[in-house]
């Protein structure tokens, strides 16, 4: 069954985010690029530029390599393609290291790009930075879970929530967050139940990404839902379009009209 919403009209700011809770599932993806995110326009209300391009754009093997200026340059990108959603600039590892960092950094971001909000990995450990940065004006996504900029230090890729320490150490990190002032809360690679328990436990919104149907919001990486990342499928991506074959198959066409002169015909030549 296919819904059709409305689309998306007036800008969408931290407030309309915080009014939904409870109110309607927020739908939020990423984009790198002015092309995807004029797409995107209108029809989500949040967009996240992820240090994932690292991997799919850039084809880096994680995001640890991401730099500032890659993401402030990714930025400027959407703002130019979308006006509707909220656009929140993923800060990349080791610019908030600690809180002075971390508004020295933002503080850029905010004076160089339209980003309406940054992002930062950490729960109870990183509450800190994060009450720095609200104090002082900069309005913040956290996210907790899985986090991809850790990797190597916990050595992988794993799903959090699944024993009673974690569980809680999870909740303690939401509420971390929530009193330093976030206003948003992603929460990646967390069991279902935990992620439901989570969402109840704070005020602020919060965005699933592999953390089931529970959160009061959705996150996917536009190249995994559209099909044109296709190394590797985790489990929590459905793809809504085979983007990568469809290309090919598009490609493929082009390809043989050129080699046998079949392209480009009268209509598309100049007399
Ligand atoms: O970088 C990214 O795209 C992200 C999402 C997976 C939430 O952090």
């Amino acid at each position: 069954m296919s819904i059709h919403t409305p689309k998306i009209q007036k800008k969408v700011t931290v407030n309309t985010i915080s009014k939904l809770k409870g109110v309607e599932p927020i739908v939020m993806v990423t984009a790198y690029d002015a092309l995807f995110a004029s797409i995107f326009d209108g029809e989500v209300e949040m967009i996240l530029v992820g240090d994932s391009l690292n991997m799919s754009f850039l084809g880096e093997k994680d995001t640890l390599s991401a730099t500032l200026d890659q993401m402030i340059y990714h930025t400027k990108a959407v703002c130019n393609g979308a006006k509707s959603p909220l656009i929140i600039l993923d800060m990349p590892f080791g610019t908030y290291t600690d809180a002075k960092i971390a508004l020295i950094n933002a503080t850029r971001v905010y004076k160089e790009c339209c980003a309406d909000a940054i992002k930062i990995e950490g729960g109870k450990e990183r509450a800190d930075i994060v009450k720095h940065l609200t104090d002082n004006g900069i309005a913040v996504v956290s996210h907790i879970g899985l986090m991809p900029q850790f990797v190597r230090a916990e050595g992988g890729y794993r799903v959090r929530g699944k024993t009673k320490e974690d569980r809680q150490r999870l909740i303690e990190d939401a509420k971390a967050v929530e009193e330093a002032g976030a206003f948003a809360l992603i929460i990646e690679g967390v069991v279902t139940e935990v992620a439901k328990e989570i969402t109840q436990s704070v005020s602020i919104p919060t965005i699933g990404i592999g953390a089931g149907n529970s959160t009061d919001g959705q996150v996917l990486v536009w190249s995994d839902m559209l099909g044109f990342f296709t190394e590797f499928k985790p489990k929590f991506v459905k793809r809504y379009l085979e983007g990568a074959s469809l290309v090919k198959e598009a490609l493929s066409n082009y390809k043989n009209e050129v080699k046998s002169r079949t392209f480009p015909t009268n209509e598309h030549t100049y007399k």
